[in-house]
């Protein structure tokens, strides 16, 4: 079944290599279905080269290693001019794309390349508050003391270039920046914040907020799945219990509140009703992080079992009840995900990152491929 629905995947996946070109889908589509193509400067660039290395990695096809190529030559340019590189979501950018490269072929510019993405991602720690800033240039007003729970997935490429070098400066930004997101984004519930904001002068702590939630205190089910594997994927390179910990229990705050199809609304605190606006991409990445659990855990865990049915369950429903397996001409492997439903950005449409890690959490159940988060 995982095999099929990879099939599947696999033809839009190919049909899109002939529709972009040389160019990369925007984030996400707005309301019709079609891509509107970008040269590539903005945060999500990454999950299509993501799924053309995941592609070819299950098939062999040269032609998905040679799509993923032709774009790696804009990653480099982006560092080179810096262009839409002014926020944290580097690590996504450059981990799914680059580094995949290196961990696939070791090819030596492509491990320097990540190792300079790394640095400029290391520009927006401040010492005060100890945060990495998600957003803004420094001293944004709005922004400037503010981290964010996806940031979580930027920090692999930190603690891979910690790997690679040794410089404590790499380690220290992903350690402490772990810290703070797990002490102020973490609610003593397991649900989560989206935001936290520091004063960036002081240091205080002052609130937490959210950016795509239905309000500041409630529970944003796609910050909720980046938490989920953000904890875990911080296990797997500090190896302190604690956060093993919190990954299984927002896990498990996720897990509790599935609707009967498995696949979630786009926040825990809205009405859970069919007419609510659904977040496959949410559903997608909780999945492929509790099979990063499960990949952690020793086989006597009593947490396994639970994890890994419930990333079945979810992916298997995806693959059954949302995936375009049956729409020739979709641009997209997932219907029903959502950008941003409060603020009317996509609310019900194909976003990229859902895409990706669908095919991630598939190419988990079916080969035991983890994707581009560390070295295998
Ligand atoms: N990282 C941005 C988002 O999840 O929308």
């Amino acid at each position: 079944m995982w095999a099929q629905a990879i099939e599947d995947a696999l033809r839009v996946i190919s049909n899109n290599i002939g529709r972009f070109g040389d160019k990369f889908p925007v984030t996400s589509t707005q309301g019709n279905r079609i891509y509107r193509l970008t040269p590539g400067n903005d945060w999500t660039e990454g999950f299509w080269t993501g799924l053309l290395w995941l592609s070819y990695e299950y098939s062999k096809d040269p032609r998905f290693r040679t799509a993923a190529m032709t774009t790696l030559d804009n990653f480099r340019e982006r560092l080179e001019h810096r262009t839409g590189l002014e926020h944290h979501d580097i690590g996504f950018l450059y981990s799914l794309s680059i580094k995949a490269h290196w961990i696939l072929e070791r090819d030596e510019s492509s491990r320097s390349a990540a190792l300079q993405a790394a640095d400029i991602l290391l520009e927006r720690w401040r010492d005060i508050p100890g945060i990495l800033q998600a957003w803004g240039p420094k001293d944004d007003p709005e922004n400037g003391g503010r981290i964010i729970i996806d940031c979580l997935m930027n920090l692999p490429l930190l603690h891979w270039a910690y790997q690679q070098t040794g410089r404590e400066a790499y380690r220290q930004a992903a350690e402490q920046q772990t810290a703070m997101s797990r002490r102020f984004l973490v609610r003593g519930d397991d649900s989560t914040y989206h935001t936290f904001y520091f004063d960036p002068i002081t240091g205080d702590s002052i609130r937490g907020g959210t950016h795509q939630g239905s309000r500041d205190g409630s529970t944003w089910t796609r910050g909720q799945a980046w938490g989920i594997y953000g904890f875990a994927l911080a296990y797997r390179y500090m190896r302190q219990p604690e956060l093993l910990e919190t990954s299984k229990r927002l896990a498990r705050y996720f897990a509790d509140r599935l609707p009967e199809d498995g696949v979630v609304f786009w926040d825990f605190d809205v009405p859970q009703i069919p007419e609510t606006k659904r977040d496959s991409s949410a559903a997608a990445i909780a999945a492929s992080g509790m099979l990063e659990l499960v990949a952690l855990l020793p086989e006597h865990d009593a947490d396994r079992e639970w994890l890994a049915q419930s990333a079945r369950r979810i992916v298997a429903s995806l693959a059954a009840n949302y995936s375009t397996k049956g729409e020739p001409d979709a641009q997209g492997l997932l219907n029903r995900g959502s950008y941003a439903v409060r603020l009317d950005i996509s609310p019900d449409d194909y976003v990229i990152w859902g895409d990706y890690f669908y095919l991630e959490a598939l190419m988990r159940l079916e080969r035991g491929v983890p994707g581009y988060w560390y070295e295998r």
